[in-house]
């Protein structure tokens, strides 16, 4: 299929509402995507004909609903490619997910004396839990450096590795610099060390081809809002011989298989980790996103956001004072910048007059942001429907921010 970005813009309804009189450049993509119009029918449709609860009566709605919900976890087992759909889990998104690994996994697998790395590339949401874990534990948390061009530091890894790491949590691409982390390779070093790797996709799976089990990803997580679907639900993967050695992480129905007051047992995979009511309609659209994906070819998207990204860094690069944050050699869709002198809230206001969406400050890994000694970035991120002349739209209201500002 030829890629035609204008084409698919007019999948997304969203793309044509207009901010402060100027039609909307949404460049906010790691923060969430948008959402193509079947996306929000498929939402419409299961709440006007299909709702119901699941695996919870033999009545047609819920069988429906159970047969939707069910089948797309298959749909999205395949997706990455898991071995088994009993091996997804439905959460929350990311953040649920790590905490689900951190909480249950680390319970059983981590004790005093241990250690847990992760790099200094990650989101809070993949520091926190494992900081949490390692103080109820007694274990020590390790940090993978990162080098100035925002690229982790391997060869120090390597030496951070021993038969007392336990886990490993890397992101595959960095939601702050876009670096592309080599995990293929981190999870084969982890591996002959002895200690199970989790990878934070959420950055990765709407921008790349992934493959948990040619990765040999033991947990793999991602959120639905960034992938074209809702907010509200997300994936971990896990290999079926660790889940099964998990714990649950909460109570309540659907994970249990008989409860009395001597002795509960617990349901099988996958529901033993879905304690109630999960979100049936966030999980059954997400397949909906999952497909268009699939239509529009990650290949396709990842060559277009690839241009893009390469003729944004190379047009800003021609601004005086623009600096660019994370100028890794293996990138994916994102310009985090700085202007000399400007504060990067006060760019990201400039560009909101222009109806450019872009995100600015923190990008929640403060530590990344201390590590380089800045307030914050300006960041620019780029999805499938993103076009050249909104890219031109961007360089301007730098430019013109510029001139404003300094
Ligand atoms: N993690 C999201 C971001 O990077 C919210 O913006």
């Amino acid at each position: 299929m030829m890629f035609d970005a204008e084409k698919i813009r007019k999948d997304f309804p969203i793309l044509d509402v207009h901010v402060n009189g100027k039609r909307l450049v949404y460049l906010d993509n790691a923060a969430t995507t948008q959402k193509p119009k079947r996306v929000i029918d498929a939402l419409v449709k299961y709440y006007s004909e299909e709702n119901s609860n699941v695996h919870r009566g033999v009545h047609f709605l819920s069988d429906k609903a159970t047969t939707l919900y069910e089948n797309s976890r298959k749909t999205i087992a395949e997706f990455i490619n898991a071995g088994k759909p009993e091996e997804l889990i439905f959460v929350r998104g990311t953040t649920e997910a790590i905490n689900l690994v951190a909480s249950s996994y680390g319970e059983v697998s981590v004790g005093t004396g241990d250690e847990v790395i992760v790099s200094h590339l990650e989101h809070h949401s993949n520091i926190v839990p494992w900081q949490i874990l390692c103080e109820r534990k007694g274990a020590s948390l390790k940090v993978i450096p990162v080098n100035d061009s925002g690229e982790l530091d391997i060869e120090a890894y390597r030496k951070l590795l021993s038969s007392r790491t336990k886990i490993v949590a890397v992101n595959q691409i960095s939601n702050s610099l876009g670096t592309v982390n080599p995990v293929r390779e981190i999870i084969r070093q982890a591996h002959d060390a002895g200690a199970v790797v989790l990878i934070d996709g959420a950055q990765a799976v709407q921008h790349s081809n992934v493959d948990v089990r040619e990765l040999d990803a033991d947990f793999y997580a991602f959120s639905g809002h960034k992938m074209y679907g809702p907010t509200g639900i997300g994936i971990l993967y896990g290999k079926e011989k660790l889940l099964d050695s998990m714990p649950p992480y909460q109570g309540g129905g659907d994970m249990i298989k008989n409860v009395s007051f001597e002795k509960t047992t617990y349901n099988e995979l996958p529901y033993k980790f879905e304690a109630g009511t999960p979100d049936i309609s966030g999980a059954i659209v997400l397949s909906e996103a999952v497909k268009y994906i699939k239509e529009i070819g990650i290949e396709n998207i990842a060559g277009h956001e690839r241009e893009l990204l390469e003729y944004g860094t190379s047009k800003l690069s021609e601004i005086d004072g623009f600096r660019l944050v994370g100028n890794a050699k293996e990138k994916a869709s994102v310009i985090s910048f700085l202007l000399d002198g400007i504060h990067p809230y006060d760019t990201g206001a400039i560009l909101d007059k222009t109806g450019i969406a872009v995100r600015t400050g923190l990008h929640c890994t403060e530590p990344l942001m201390k590590r380089f000694g800045i307030p914050g970035t300006v960041r620019a991120s780029i999805a499938m429907y993103n076009t050249k002349e909104e890219i031109d739209a961007l360089v301007n209201g730098v430019i013109k921010a510029k001139k404003m500002l300094s």
